[in-house]
This record gives structure tokens, sequence and C-alpha cells, in this order.
């Protein structure tokens, strides 16, 4: 009986980038997408405090963790435990409060990282549709944790929901750049936002009674 030929998975394929990560001791390759836009746009400094969402394996954390150094603070939300020392939430993002971040880290973020995906099932719709609640709940998140100016980077699937994603973005942060790192593969409908100049919005303030008014409860 003949097999059918397997289709080989392109996002599997080792490059130079699968490589410099083992060489330089990175848990995935995926530590290019962040390494590149801090040097571009100087994301992370010593002493910050950080936020790491969807952060297993955890590269994007060691190397937050070497940026920030040891005044600095990092926790890291994921489904799954790094391998690494660290202060980890083990749990979905979905059942992560604001408040318990923010008792995590000790203080307001500077900066609130999201790569989370969910397993994709290879039908471009669904898998943008599915990704996009993932951005949303951290963009939730990071509008509760961020101190005024901080920042927040995050992997978007391109599809139809994204032009009014990033009018969401634009009422909270001064300035959003679409980045697309070197290390996104090719065939990828990923991209990344860096957002900053967070302003949060001020309280909705209960309306005055009118002058002359009578309350007739
Ligand atoms: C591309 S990986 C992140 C890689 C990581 N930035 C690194 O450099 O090691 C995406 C991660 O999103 C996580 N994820 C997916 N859905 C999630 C959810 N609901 N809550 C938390 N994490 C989730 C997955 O478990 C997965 O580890």
């Amino acid at each position: 009986m003949s097999r059918k030929p397997q289709r080989k998975n392109p996002y599997s394929k080792p490059d130079r980038f699968t490589r410099a990560a083992k060489e330089e001791g990175y848990k995935a390759r995926s530590v290019f997408k962040l390494t590149e836009t801090d040097k571009r746009f100087g994301v992370f400094r010593p002493g910050q405090a950080v936020v790491d969402l969807g952060c297993f394996p955890g590269s994007w954390s060691q190397y937050v963790l070497q940026r920030i150094g040891s005044r600095g603070t990092l926790v890291g939300v994921d489904l799954e435990r790094p391998q690494l020392p660290g202060t980890w939430i083990t749990r979905s993002v979905l059942e992560v409060t604001p408040e318990e971040l923010r008792q995590a880290l000790g203080r307001p973020a500077d900066v609130v990282l999201s790569d989370m995906a969910p397993r994709t099932v290879g039908v471009p719709f669904t898998d943008h549709v599915r990704q996009l609640e993932l951005v949303r709940v951290a963009l939730h998140l990071a509008t509760q944790v961020l101190a005024p100016g901080g920042a927040f980077f995050v992997k978007v699937f391109d599809g139809e929901e994204v032009p009014a994603f990033q009018d969401e973005l634009r009422r909270w942060f001064g300035k959003t750049r679409r980045v697309r790192p070197e290390a996104v593969r090719q065939q990828s409908r990923e991209f990344f936002v860096l957002a900053t100049e967070f302003a949060p919005l001020p309280p909705v303030a209960d309306p005055a009674p009118a002058e002359g008014s009578v309350d007739d409860a």
C-alpha cells in the first residue's frame, strides 16, 4: 500500500536563528524577534519591571532578565512553566487578574510583552480570530498594570480584525509601530506591535447634578 507523502512543517525547519539560539543558550529561536526590536527601539533598561505573557519555554524571559539586571523584576505567565529560575504564574492568562500581576511585580510594570499564540488549526481566519482573543486579553492586562509612559510589545496574527485592534491600541498609547523582525518566518502571518507612551485614561467622573435640580426620590 502506498503511503501519502508527509507535508513538511515549514515552521520546524532549523535555520540560522535556531542555530544561534542553541549556540547562545536560549530556549527558543523566537528570542531574536525580541532582541532585534530592543536593538532598534531600546525597549529595556536595567531595573525595569516586566510582564511576559506566553513566556514558555522562556527565551524572551532569559533575554529580559539579562537586560533588566538584579534590580529588575520579571513575572512570566503561561500554561506551561519554564525550566528556569524565576517568578512564574502557571495558568491560562484568561484566569489571571491585574491585581495578581501587580502583587507579583510589587510595582507598576514598565513593559508588558505578549508572544501568546493558541494551538493553530491551519485555517487562517480561525487562527487569526483565536489569536486576537489572546491579544485583547493581553491589552486589557497591560492597561491595568502598566505605569504611565510604559510599553507593550505584542504578537499579532494578521487578518481582518487588526485595524479595529490598532484603533483600540491608539486610545491607550501615544505611539504604535508595526514591526516584523527578521526572525519571523517568511511564510508566517505574524507581526508585532510595539506600543509606547502608555497614557491611562482618566477615570470617568460622576456627572455633577444640574444646578437647582431636585431629587424627587
Ligand atoms: C510562541 S510561544 C512563546 C515563546 C516565548 N516567547 C519564548 O520566547 O520562549 C507561545 C506561548 O503562548 C502560550 N499560550 C497560549 N495560550 C495561552 C493562554 N491562554 N494563557 C497563557 N499562555 C498561553 C503557549 O503555551 C506558548 O507557550
